[in-house]
């Protein structure tokens, strides 16, 4: 058996701090993964406090609390609003905390292809191992407009085009392995080092944001947050992307978003007078050097909190 930890949770006194203002409210973990941040949160609630923790990869669900103040649900938090109207409680939550991403589980699975470090598994990185398009449906089927676009906006490559070009020239490999997609790559990757840890990080960052669609499912977390929270109620949102906290940076400031313009997603712009979310971390809270040191998946972490207004817009 593995001894790996499923995953180390990340700002977890920070975000708690922020984010618990009633231990005998309702809480939602929408990113339960190895649990860490839902125990800490159970142990800040009274015996009246109640928390629901969600997570759309089956294999979280050994991870849940055995409590009887935490329900768990193995879903993706893009329906949260459709869980919380069922049982009654949309309008009602004290607080949402969202984890953004992926778990350390994820990277160190053989089989669930989301690391280049595993050459031999097939390039899958869906989170949710049972429903959806596996990377390799995309890099067969995706134009090479939409692999270029791709690869430049969740990626920040600045070679797209070309790299998109290499993955269309190579479709007859089938691309079964993720040897196979490096071997294609090969032209435009540095021969070794950091340079190609670098560069295949986000490549594969890029391929693993749109196999799960990790924009859509945060663009609809922040709208509903605002039906689901009651006035005071917080929303806690820790991101490892730049394109993530500038969504959540500019959703809180403006409160809305536009239409998606170029086909990849809609940036947050001003739809009401007053924003329904008052920001209370005036920048993003980033992890200590000793966590970083501890945790080296923590670098990019950011967290940033907000509370909903009452009707008074106060
Ligand atoms: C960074 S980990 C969270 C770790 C967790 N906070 C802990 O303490 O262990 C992110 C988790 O969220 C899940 N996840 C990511 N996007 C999701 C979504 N849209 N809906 C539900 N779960 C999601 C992933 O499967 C992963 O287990």
């Amino acid at each position: 058996m593995s001894t790996t930890p499923y995953h180390t949770a990340v700002l977890c006194e920070a975000s708690l701090d922020l984010l618990v203002t009633t231990p005998a409210g309702l809480y939602v973990d929408v990113t339960m993964g190895g649990g860490g941040h839902s125990r800490a949160l159970l142990d800040r609630l009274s015996s009246e406090g109640r928390c629901i923790g969600l997570d759309q990869d089956p294999d979280a669900v050994a991870n849940a609390p055995e409590d009887g103040r935490y329900h768990f649900l193995a879903a993706n938090f893009r329906y949260l609003s459709h869980w919380l109207d069922y049982w009654g409680v949309e309008g009602q939550v004290d607080g949402i905390l969202a984890d953004l991403g992926v778990s350390s589980h994820h990277f160190d699975s053989e089989e669930r292809g989301f690391s280049f470090r595993y050459e031999e598994s097939m390039p899958d990185m869906r989170m949710n191992s049972r429903a959806g398009r596996t990377a390799r449906d995309l890099l067969l089927n995706y134009s090479e407009e939409q692999l270029a676009d791709i690869l430049y906006y969740y990626g920040e490559l600045h070679d797209a085009r070309r790299i998109a070009g290499l993955v269309v020239s190579h479709r007859a490999t089938g691309f079964p392995t993720i040897s196979s997609l490096m071997e294609a790559l090969a032209p435009v990757l540095p021969k070794g080092g950091p340079q190609l840890r670098n560069k295949l990080s986000r490549i594969f960052q890029a391929l693993r944001i749109e196999v799960n669609d990790e924009l859509g499912a945060l663009r609809q977390l922040l709208t509903d947050s605002v039906r689901l929270l009651k006035p005071g109620g917080r929303l806690a949102i820790i991101s490892y992307h730049s394109l993530e906290d500038r969504m959540v940076k500019d959703f809180f400031r403006l409160g809305g978003f536009e239409q998606p313009a170029d086909g990849l997603m809609g940036m947050p712009q001003l739809q009401q007078r007053v924003a329904p979310l008052r920001a209370i971390t005036r920048k993003a809270i980033t992890p200590s050097a000793e966590e970083i040191a501890d945790n080296n998946r923590a670098r990019s972490a950011k967290l940033r909190v907000a509370e909903l207004r009452n009707a008074d817009g106060e």
